[in-house]
């Protein structure tokens, strides 16, 4: 059984695989010693400063931090770094699954059912762009607003994974002979994919903006806005209807190989959102003043909204029950995943009582298991706080 505890990576899985200011200091906290340009995302590390003083645990921060983002250590951030390491451990690559079985089965006109070919071509038609806008999202955006280098260091794994699950998504298309126009502009031409992409772009737009420089509290809550809304929203949501769907047909035994691959980027996936709502909470702690009621209340309804947009295309991706799945039983299973998603950052449950449909699905995601510092590792990070070369 695969497992998907970030924790204890499974053995089986071990590499056999509003406006913005921009403020006069360019990000970096007024009264900040000069000492490294950490936050303009060019200077950073270009230069070794000279006028310099070793990095101090206290002085780290993930946001708007003043010590010098080229030293590692001393860690601060080591459930960053735990994490940075589990997600190397669990190296893979999509060429390392064998496809096989799903090209005859593709191939065979009684092979798989007319519905089951639009959740495939649906499901591809997301995924096949929704990781490259992920992936840039990290590089072009994210990277250079986060001040923590071990944090830093988890995003450049993370993203190198973004790039791996592109990898695997257009390595299924190419076995299959899929027409890679229909589905790589899916998510221009499909009504529900590309609404789901349009709610998100606002957000990643805003970390991408060269001119965007956080350090004033309006700044901060955007930034704290689209990471929310990339790991809970992005990762944490709009990614299980398409995991769930695949992963379905793969315990019928269709598309194995395809449902192979979800697995593993279902496991990748599950880490990237730990590690969002590990950064998030971690922002929180450190800038309290950002926490506001209004604040909470605008991200609850982007949460909603999430939820509404992913129903839409459960129902877009299938009309007729299928796989012995229907559209309503995701609207319970958003509900109960949105609820997880808003507990996990600190905020209500957003729906009554919601159960998961899927009970087979949590076997494999696990979410009970599903372990984020906030709730199982505070003692680590006290201890990683403490470490101190001075
Ligand atoms: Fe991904
Ligand atoms: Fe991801």
């Amino acid at each position: 059984m695969l497992t998907f505890d970030d924790d204890a990576p499974s053995p089986l899985l071990q590499r056999t695989s509003p406006s913005v200011r921009i403020p006069a200091s360019g990000g970096i906290a007024a009264g900040a010693r000069p000492l490294a340009p950490v936050h303009d995302g060019v200077a950073a590390g270009a230069t070794p400063p000279t006028d310099f003083q070793r990095v101090r645990v206290e002085d780290k921060r993930v946001i708007n931090g003043t010590a010098d983002v080229n030293q590692l250590v001393p860690f601060k951030y080591k459930w960053a770094w735990d994490k940075y390491l589990a997600g190397c451990a669990n190296h893979w690559m999509p060429q390392e699954i064998n496809m096989q079985r799903d090209i005859e089965l593709w191939k065979n006109p009684r092979g798989l059912t007319d519905d089951e070919r639009l959740i495939v071509k649906r499901n591809l038609g997301f995924f096949v762009t929704a990781d490259s806008l992920a992936a840039n999202n990290i590089v072009l955006g994210t990277y250079r607003h986060i001040t923590a280098p071990e944090c830093r260091q988890y995003l450049l794994r993370q993203a190198f994974e973004e790039a791996i699950h592109t990898h695997a998504y257009q390595y299924i298309v190419e076995s299959l002979g899929l027409d890679e126009g229909e589905i790589f502009n899916a998510y221009h031409e499909i009504e529900s994919i590309r609404a789901k992409d349009e709610f998100l772009i606002p957000f990643i737009d805003t970390l991408t903006d060269p001119t965007f420089r956080t350090g004033t509290a309006t700044a901060d809550q955007q930034l704290l806005k689209s990471l929310i809304v990339f790991a809970c929203i992005m990762e944490g949501l709009f990614f299980y209807v398409g995991f769930v769907q695949i992963l379905a047909m793969g315990r019928q035994n269709k598309m194995t190989g395809a449902s192979e691959q979800y697995q593993y980027i279902l496991r990748d996936e599950s880490m990237h959102c730990n590690f969002g709502i590990d950064l998030i909470n971690t922002i929180k702690l450190e800038n309290p003043h950002l926490w506001t009621a209004e604040f909470k209340t605008e991200i609850a309804a982007l949460i909603a909204k999430g939820v509404e947009l992913e129903y839409r295309y459960a129902e877009d991706t299938m009309p007729r029950g299928v796989l012995g799945l229907n559209a309503p039983m995701f609207k319970e299973y958003l509900r109960f995943i949105a609820n997880r998603r808003c507990q996990q950052i600190g905020l209500d449950p957003l729906f009554g009582k919601a159960d998961n449909p899927f009970p087979w699905m949590a076997e494999m995601i696990d979410l009970k298991k599903e372990k984020n510092f906030f709730e199982t590792r505070v003692t680590e990070y006290k201890t990683g706080g403490a470490l101190s070369w001075d």
